[in-house]
């Protein structure tokens, strides 16, 4: 039983058309149960108005999966995470590992990111986490360490004591996203706990508070026994969020630790 409330945040990726969209949004709609743990869908731009109507009158909530470092001006391409809020987003993924590695963000952009998001009162989830050559070279927490240590950095120079307290970091190690090999619940416990205590170090009251999704190969079958650790705080949940039943058996396994 813990105080902070479960989140589930499905990452759909650069997949999806409008009618598979169409379809797994009312499935998800019609199976989401929201008592006890948030769920959210992460869709791609053109998307997220679809996702938004889809969603209409429903608990569940959406959000981006990636937003520009600046408010506003000539940055061809990009969207702002002021945009966003004109269409009721709520959530924002910020530093996927996977915009780390083929877009070459650094912690220090995925910060400004993350300054972003809460400028404009949405909230943003944080991705950290070791590539495989790292976790071999015993450099887990120092990799996490730093990667975090932007975002604690950027907040305590902006100065905003509110902003704190919504902040959502995933674990995401990246040998385990996509590759069907999840951290183990051990694993990933290890790193969470690391997580808030660094945040402890940090914002000593809102550690309590700050929820720490794992992500990486989360299913049905591996969802409670993750979501059961004492700092596993939901997932973000990649592949298995395009498949409703798949999506909605990890959210019921986040509800039953919940
Ligand atoms: P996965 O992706 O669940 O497909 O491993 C997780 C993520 O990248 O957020």
């Amino acid at each position: 039983m813990s105080a902070r409330r479960k989140l589930v945040a499905g990452n759909w990726k650069m997949n999806g058309t409008l009618a598979a969209n169409a379809e797994l949004l009312r499935a998800v709609r019609a199976g989401a149960d929201t008592a006890a743990c948030d769920l959210v869908i992460c869709a791609p731009f053109p998307y997220l108005a679809q996702t938004a109507d889809a969603l209409l009158g429903s608990t569940m909530t959406w959000g981006a999966q990636d937003c520009s470092a600046h408010a506003q001006g000539a940055y061809t391409g990009e969207v702002s995470a002021v945009m966003l809020t004109d269409f009721g987003c709520r959530w924002v993924i910020v530093g996927h590992s996977e915009r780390r590695q083929y877009h070459a963000e650094s912690s220090a952009l995925v910060a400004a990111k993350a300054l972003q998001v809460l400028r404009a009162g949405l909230t943003p989830i944080v991705c950290v986490g070791e590539t495989l050559a790292e976790r071999d070279a015993r450099q887990t927490l120092v990799v996490v360490g730093a990667q975090l240590q932007a975002i604690v950095d950027a907040l305590k120079e902006a100065g905003q004591a509110q902003w704190i307290a919504r902040v959502v970091v995933a674990y995401e190690p990246v040998w385990a996203i996509g590759t069907g090999r999840t951290a183990t619940s051990a694993q990933a416990q290890d790193v969470h706990a690391f997580i808030r205590q660094l945040w402890r170090g940090a914002f000593a009251g809102s550690a309590d508070g700050l929820r720490i999704l794992y992500g990486g190969s989360v299913k049905p079958g591996n969802a409670a026994e993750l979501f059961a650790q004492p700092d596993v705080d939901g997932g973000l949940i990649g592949g298995a969020s395009l498949k409703a039943d798949e999506f909605l058996g990890i959210a019921a396994a986040a509800q039953a630790v919940a």
